[in-house]
């Protein structure tokens, strides 16, 4: 049964998002790596906090090739400003910084298991993780893709059975298509380590979807599920390619299809799920500051909405911040709506979404007892 909406205007205190289980359809593993590790694995490794390819320019750069970087600051590990950028471009090569310090199996591991603390505190229960092995090997050429996919397995299966993790590797636009297509053929032969799918993240301008039809294509005969991010820093068409030519079966963001009723629609008749990530969106400058974030305009066009995180650390937000400001907001009947979403929309087996079915409506039953007692 749905809450009912707030009484008080936005600054009401969210009460359900601390409670309600928490979902995990739009988390890069390497975005959620806490700011005082970052700065301790790059002391470690002698590796300097911001990362510029050689050509910083959109001439063509691939992003691969020698770097060049800005001088090491000198930061403490206490410093939790770390992570600072402006735009989507700056905070893709805040994200390329962030995975250059994470070097060997066990930094993986570490950021796994501080991943799956900070998870479970928050009552997260379920979770398709992205993780990118491509950013991986660009920085580090000779590390072993498959001991560090264990690594980070073995810790996020410690999570069970309080929450199930799985993957969704990266095939990063930014690398192009040949390396998408050896990404996807690695990544196939790990299903066993969790791997349910692929995803499609970095320059969407740049590197369009329809370099990346025959990776997808090979991804899905091999039972594997695909999702991309698109119309985030791409039009409506990027969202439309993503859904046509790759046959996502979810977007991530999403956003400039709201710029084409057409696209909207094929999204809302497809019921294809869009993984929101609120605050990503305002820092990136995707989502227009002091305008109410549109997730709600794609909710009332029949769209079926999810909330995520992103990046949660790199963002300075949480899962739990982002449900916050959903409930804030849109109301706790609507933070709902968009969790129960999330469970329809994840790969989980059908026993697997009736018991976070079952998780859900015993939190909001509870929540219910207590407002009426
Ligand atoms: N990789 C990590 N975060 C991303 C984002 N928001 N967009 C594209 N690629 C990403
Ligand atoms: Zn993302």
């Amino acid at each position: 049964m749905p809450l009912p909406a707030p009484k008080a205007g936005p600054m009401v205190p969210s009460a359900l998002a601390k409670r309600i289980p928490k979902i995990h359809l739009h988390c890069h593993l390497e975005g959620t790596l806490r700011p005082a590790t970052f700065v301790e694995l790059a002391d470690k490794h002698g590796v300097p906090l911001r990362y510029r390819p050689p050509f910083d320019s959109a001439q063509g750069d691939t992003g691969r090739g020698q770097s060049f970087d800005c001088a090491h600051s000198a930061r403490s590990a206490q410093d939790d400003t770390a992570y600072r950028f402006e735009g989507l471009q700056e905070f893709l090569y805040l994200f390329a910084a962030v995975s250059r310090s994470l070097r060997a199996p066990e930094d993986y591991a570490r950021l796994a298991a501080e991943f799956v603390d900070d998870a479970l505190a928050q009552g997260v229960i379920y979770g398709e993780l992205f993780v990118s092995p491509s950013v991986w090997t660009f920085f580090n050429p000779t590390l072993d893709v498959r001991a560090t996919m264990e690594a980070v397995v073995t810790e996020l299966r410690r999570a069970r059975p309080r929450a199930i993790f799985r993957l969704l590797p990266d095939l990063t636009r930014n690398f192009g298509e040949a390396s998408a297509t050896e990404t996807a053929r690695a990544m196939a032969t790990m299903t066993d380590l969790d791997v349910v799918g692929v995803s499609l993240g970095g320059d969407e301008v740049r590197f369009p979807a329809r370099l990346f039809v025959e990776p997808f294509a090979y991804a899905r005969s091999q039972g594997l599920h695909c999702v991309a991010h698109a119309g985030e820093a791409g039009g409506a068409a990027s969202v439309r390619d993503a859904v046509e030519l790759l046959r996502a079966e979810r977007i991530g963001h999403g956003i400039r299809a709201l710029d084409d009723p057409s696209t909207i629609e094929l999204l809302a008749t497809r019921r294809i799920p869009l993984e929101i990530c609120p605050t990503s969106n305002r820092l990136t400058g995707v989502a227009l500051t002091g305008h109410p974030h549109p997730y709600a305009d794609f909710d009332r066009l029949g769209c079926v909405v999810t909330i995520d995180s992103d990046d949660p650390a790199l963002f300075e937000t949480s899962i739990t911040r982002e449900y916050e400001l959903v409930e804030s907001i849109a109301g706790p009947a609507a933070l709902e709506r968009y969790v129960r979403n999330a469970i329809e929309a994840t790969f989980a087996a059908p026993i697997e979404k009736q018991a976070m079915r079952t998780q859900l409506e015993e939190a909001v039953a509870e929540l219910h007892e207590r407002s009426s007692s």
